[in-house]
């Protein structure tokens, strides 16, 4: 029996789009946080077929399939029982496939004793989710060109962030990632642009991040959040994974802004708003925020650490 756990991230500059190649690359930069207060554990055992359960319940999850028959053509793993538990909303845009590869890569690594290093465990990762390649690292990760490898831009201590998480719905997404991003990429007029203009906006975050300039990183990353559901809600069918109180939660934190308090949010494909702030204004955020109507619960995390195994 091997156990691994995994947090998920929240991308402050996004990755929508896949190159037209084989691997699962995306077709922009993207930089995140991992949250600690979020985590997926995942137990494997050997089994005499392939079983994947999560949450309790025993799914036919054809990414998960997917991914160990890509492991299998290079790595010899034996059938598996796989049991994923998430202590927050799977499938609503919480980034659970993010922290659910990161956590299956890392027990399998361990449970088949194949010494894989972080960076070749990262790229297992991505395959199965590009977001996940991420999730293998804490503090502030980037995933990058030439190599589409993730690795860690600033540990957890370079800069002491919190995040305030908004659910706003516990429901499943109706449109899963791999389908919104070739329907946008395919269908989007403003598709282009948003690829062409990525680079830039990583390396502003990037630079925000080294100089602890929060001002210039809730700039860039509102700005990156609000293009990829520009490319979103562009699409044909349109793709809008907001409600009604993921607006009011955007306009709360314009607010708070207005209002001297340093905080920016970020949206991903789900409903769910999550606010950036530095650690003295989160009671602040989480109060404003519960009181929105329709927000049903707040979660505050801050920076997490690596995927790791767990005795
Ligand atoms: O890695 P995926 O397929 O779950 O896609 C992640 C996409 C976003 O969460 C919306 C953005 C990101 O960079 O994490």
């Amino acid at each position: 029996m091997t156990k691994a756990l995994a947090h998920p991230n929240i991308a402050l500059i996004k990755y929508w789009g896949k190159q037209d190649k084989l691997g699962n690359f995306p077709a922009t930069p993207s930089l995140s946080i991992t949250l600690d207060g979020l985590v997926t554990e995942t137990v494997l055992t050997d089994g005499s077929t392939d079983r994947f359960v999560i949450n309790g319940k025993e799914q036919d999850d054809p990414k998960v399939a997917g991914f160990l028959g890509a492991l299998r053509a290079s790595l010899s793993v034996p059938p598996l029982e796989i049991e994923t538990v998430n202590n927050f909303p799977t499938g609503a845009g919480l980034a659970s496939s993010a922290s659910g590869f990161a956590a299956l890569m890392t027990a399998i690594n361990a449970h088949c004793q194949f010494g894989l290093s972080t960076e070749m465990m990262s790229d297992w990762a991505r395959q199965g989710s590009a977001s996940a390649a991420r999730s293998m690292y804490g503090g502030f990760v980037s995933l990058v060109p030439p190599l589409w490898r993730a690795y860690p831009a600033a540990n957890v201590d370079h800069w002491p962030l919190n995040v305030v998480i908004a659910i706003t719905s516990e429901e499943k997404k109706d449109v899963g990632s791999t389908e919104g991003m070739r329907r946008t990429a395919a269908t989007s007029p403003f598709y282009p642009a948003w690829v062409k203009d990525a680079p830039e906006d990583y390396a502003t975050a990037s630079e925000a991040i080294a100089q602890r300039d929060f001002a210039a990183l809730a700039g860039v990353a509102e700005l990156s959040c609000l293009k990829m559901h520009s490319i979103m809600l562009t699409s044909v069918p349109t793709l809008s994974y907001w409600n009604p109180t993921t607006l009011s939660c955007m306009d709360g934190v314009r607010d708070m802004r207005r209002n001297g308090i340093a905080a920016f949010f970020t949206i991903d494909a789900g409903p769910q708003v999550k606010v950036v702030c530095l650690p003295d204004s989160v009671e602040q955020v989480q109060a404003t925020l519960r009181d929105i109507p329709g927000v049903l619960t707040t979660k505050v995390c801050a920076l997490g650490g690596n995927a790791r195994i767990l005795d």
